[in-house]
């Protein structure tokens, strides 16, 4: 059976992904090899960062592996928090980081946003990236208590829930994220 390190210690991304690509394949975390270091992301770009957890674990270690990247891209404000998203305050508190958001839009007529996954893989010899995104609308005041992150201010279009106003079954069927591993799951298939 074939293993793929995936360049993350979030585990519910981990059972996610092992869940979608099915038993081909063994996911293994960066516990699971025993990496703690911190894993440099300075990209600009989503496929920068992904890349760079690859590069980073191909070069080190030498390991068929993907990574990935995530954040929310709001038209409004050229494209940011994007990259920064994790940390578009200057800090991880995401309380935090919305109200920056919410600040910035102010009464902004366009709300136009999405949110946007890049995974890259590294698997015989070769890179690819999978992308996923999911366009939607950024609201004035936060509305649900599930989910993470930018949630509870992103309606996706064609929807009138926020993301956390949504279950994770909700969620997880549309998000950007699971459109991303659908689509490397699709390629690891076909190995
Ligand atoms: P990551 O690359 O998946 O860790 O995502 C980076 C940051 O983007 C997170 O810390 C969140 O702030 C934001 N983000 C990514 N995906 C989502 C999502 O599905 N909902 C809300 N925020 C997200």
């Amino acid at each position: 059976m074939l293993e793929l390190v995936f360049a993350t210690n979030n585990a519910h991304k981990l059972e996610e992904v092992q869940a979608i690509v099915g038993e081909a394949f063994v996911i293994k975390s960066l516990n699971d090899i025993d990496c703690q270091d911190d894993i440099p992301e300075t990209g600009v770009t989503f496929e920068e960062n992904a890349k760079q957890k690859t590069d980073y674990l191909v070069n080190k270690y030498g390991l068929y592996c993907f990574g990935d990247d995530s954040g929310l891209e709001i038209d409004a404000l050229n494209g940011e928090p994007g990259v920064y998203s994790a940390r578009y305050s200057g800090s991880r508190d995401m309380e935090k980081n919305i109200d920056l958001v919410l600040e910035r839009m102010g009464d902004h007529a366009n709300r136009t946003a999405r949110f946007k996954t890049v995974i890259s893989l590294y698997l015989n010899e070769q890179q690819h990236f999978f992308e996923g995104s999911i366009e939607g609308q950024i609201i004035k005041e936060r509305r649900g208590i599930d989910g993470f992150g930018y949630d509870p201010i992103f309606i996706p279009d064609g929807h009138d829930k926020t993301f956390a106003e949504m279950s994770a079954e909700e969620k997880n069927a549309i998000s950007h994220r699971a459109i991303a591993v659908g689509k490397l799951a699709d390629y690891l298939k076909t190995k």
